[in-house]
Order: C-alpha cells, then sequence, then structure tokens
C-alpha cells in the first residue's frame, strides 16, 4: 500500500505563522514585559527563584509562588530571583495568607512590577495598596461575572483557569471558561488562559480566540532548572493525563477546594485529613475559616513532602491533565522554543 505523506509545509507560512504569533502576543507580552506572552504559574515549592530566573531569562514570565513563607522568606526570594535575572518577574500571593498585608509591602519595597492575587477575591484595601505602589494586579476570574466585578474594582489583568490544570481547581473546563468569557472581556483588558495546555496548538487558539496570553504550570515542573526532586520529576514523566484526579469532598459542610494531583497513597491521606478535620468541626474545636486553612496547611506540607523530600507516595502530586504531555527533563528554553514553533506552524498552517 502506498504511503500518504503530507505535502511540506511552503515557507511562506511558516513566516506568516511567526508573524501572525507575534502580532497575537504583543499585547501580552507588553502587559508583562516580556519577550512572549507566556507565564510560568506560581507552583508552591517548585516556583522559587531558579525556575523563576530562568524562566524570565528564556523570554517568558516566571512568578514566585509566596504559598505560606513569611515575610522575611519572601523577602529573601524576591532578592535571590534579583540576583539570577534582571527581566521583570512576578510574585503570587495568597488571599487567605494571615500576613498578606506585609507581603504587599516586601513587594512594594522591592519595586516588584506584577502581583497575582490567589485564592480568592482580593481583600479590602488591598487592591488599592498594590496599585498604589505603582505595580499591576493580576487576579484569576472563575466565572464572568466575577471577571466583570473584578474590571470594575480596577485589576489590570485576569487569569482564567480551567480545571484540567494542577493544584486547586474550579468546577469548569478551560475549553468552556475561554468560550464563555474571551468574547465578553478579552476587549477590557489583557486575559491569560490557564489549564491542561501541554502545546502550543492550543496557545494557538486561545491566542486566536482573544486570550492576550497564556499561563502553564505542569509542562515547566520537569525543566532542567526546575528544583523539584528527581522523584517528583519521574512521576511526572511517567504519568498520563487519567491519572491526574481530582481530589474527592467527603464531608459536604466543609467547603474544600478541590486539588488536582497525581493518585497515590497521599491521595487517601487527604480523604483521611478531611474526616479528622470535619470531626473538629461536630465537636466545635475549630471554627469553619480555621477548618479551611489547617486544609490549606495540610496541602503545603503534603506538596513539600513530595517537591521537595521526594516522598511521591504519601507527599501530594500536584499536576495538571496535561502532564501525559511531559516526556523528558529539559531546558525550560527549549520548552519555550517547542511551543513557540508548535503555535507559529498551527497558525501558518491556518493563514494558508
Ligand atoms: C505543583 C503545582 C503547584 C501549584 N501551586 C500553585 C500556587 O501555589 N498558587 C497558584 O496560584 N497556583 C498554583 N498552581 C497552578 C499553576 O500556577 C498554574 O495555574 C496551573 O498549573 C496551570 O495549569 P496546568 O497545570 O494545566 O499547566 C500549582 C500547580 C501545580 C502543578
Amino acid at each position: 500500500m502506498a504511503t500518504v505523506t503530507a505535502p511540506p509545509a511552503p515557507a511562506a507560512s511558516t513566516a506568516d505563522g511567526k508573524n501572525r504569533l507575534e502580532r497575537l502576543m504583543r499585547r501580552g507580552a507588553d502587559f508583562l514585559g516580556a519577550r512572549v506572552a507566556i507565564m510560568a504559574g506560581a507552583m508552591s515549592w517548585v516556583s522559587e527563584r531558579n525556575l523563576v530566573a530562568a524562566m524570565s531569562n528564556a523570554g517568558g514570565f516566571g512568578v514566585i509562588a509566596c504559598g505560606a513563607m513569611t515575610p522575611a522568606l519572601l523577602d529573601a526570594e524576591i532578592a535571590g530571583t534579583k540576583a539570577l535575572t534582571e527581566k521583570p518577574f512576578g510574585v503570587n500571593l495568597i488571599t487567605m495568607h494571615p500576613q498578606l498585608s506585609e507581603l504587599i509591602d516586601v513587594c512594594t519595597g522591592h519595586g516588584v512590577g506584577h502581583v497575582v492575587l490567589a485564592g480568592g477575591l482580593p481583600p479590602a484595601g488591598s487592591l488599592e495598596r498594590i496599585k498604589g505602589s505603582g505595580a499591576k494586579l493580576m487576579c484569576f476570574a472563575p466565572a464572568l461575572a466575577l471577571a466583570k466585578k473584578l474590571i470594575r474594582s480596577g485589576v489590570d489583568a485576569l487569569v482564567i483557569e480551567g480545571m484540567e490544570a494542577g493544584g486547586h481547581i474550579g468546577p469548569v473546563s478551560t475549553s468552556v471558561l475561554a468560550q464563555e468569557m474571551l468574547p465578553e472581556i478579552a476587549d477590557q483588558l489583557p486575559v491569560f488562559v490557564a489549564g491542561g495546555i501541554g502545546r502550543g496548538q492550543a496557545i494557538a487558539g486561545y491566542l486566536e480566540m482573544g486570550a492576550a496570553g497564556v499561563q502553564l504550570g505542569t509542562r515547566f515542573v520537569c525543566a532542567n532548572e526546575s528544583i523539584a526532586h528527581p522523584n517528583f520529576k519521574k512521576a511526572f514523566i511517567r504519568a498520563s493525563a487519567r491519572d491526574a484526579v481530582a481530589s474527592v469532598q467527603v464531608d459536604p459542610r466543609l467547603p474544600v477546594i478541590p486539588v488536582r494531583a497525581l493518585k497515590n497513597a497521599g491521595t487517601e491521606l487527604f480523604t483521611a485529613k478531611q474526616r479528622e478535620v470535619a470531626q473538629s468541626l461536630d465537636e466545635a474545636k475549630v471554627a469553619m475559616a480555621e477548618a479551611q486553612l489547617e486544609i490549606e496547611h495540610y496541602w503545603a506540607g503534603a506538596l513539600r513532602r513530595a517537591v521537595i523530600d521526594g516522598d511521591v507516595e504519601h507527599g501530594s502530586l500536584m499536576a495538571g491533565q496535561s502532564v501525559g504531555m511531559v516526556s523528558k527533563e529539559e531546558p525550560i528554553a527549549e520548552i519555550i522554543a517547542k511551543l513557540l514553533d508548535e503555535a507559529a506552524a498551527a497558525l501558518g498552517k491556518r493563514a494558508g
């Protein structure tokens, strides 16, 4: 039987694709102060100075994950990152952090250009303080109504993240969020699409739909520059999309935000933890807010156990469904180059 091979793409379409990609990314890249509009989303324990600086040096935009860091630790991490790159990078702060105000001061002190607030709407006063420092404020918008509210309150850019993502997730997929939200808000401010992106073809698609850029997390965990433990990286390289499952809420009274992670013994440990916290609630030993914070501390500890200590059985292997497209350890600059080539090729073909 004769084999059918696709004819090689004409050179003109490659150049067209690159030009179109450059044009589609320009708004997002200008907003970030980067060469390309690809953000490495903050990942607790993983997104520290080495990965963040490498990402920004490669032309993308790195974001430090503050997570549960104290103000002093964040201060040291920002200083360490500045020592490794002169390029812009951002800092991701979690709204629930009890010292949010001091963390904002640390960012202001360092003249951090972009602050990303995760974990809920900006608490009273935080938006004004971040913007007052001259920094650009980015927030996550899990639904259109919330996106409109955030736009009215003055945020500078939004991230819309679907449930395919690694870490804490909402209930709706990236493809649906993008269709619902981009036509309504993308002309008002830059919107970055996150969750489930593993190849440049998907980046091209979201840019064509109006996104200013994209945010990836899972794809960067196995970068050479990532300090994640070799066991953590091996687990990512072995896993397929269906291994990255969302945690199950065992008690309807305890509103646990689901977390997507690779299934292991730690998945069961989390179920047991939820039961323990629910019992403390029953016995009125803790209030709801405290119970939720306890769950968040649990995740931070479990993730550290896997990322830093390499205990991939009992720790948390937070990963998105795009984990199936992570096949080896490679320099972050090569990952970026590959994503850009794929996106440009896709755009070139569509233009033709
Ligand atoms: C290991 C891991 C840890 C994460 N930690 C955080 C975090 O601390 N704060 C946050 O806002 N997002 C966190 N995320 C989400 C990422 O910033 C990013 O939005 C997400 O990974 C994008 O989806 P993807 O994994 O499908 O690429 C984490 C993701 C992973 C995989």
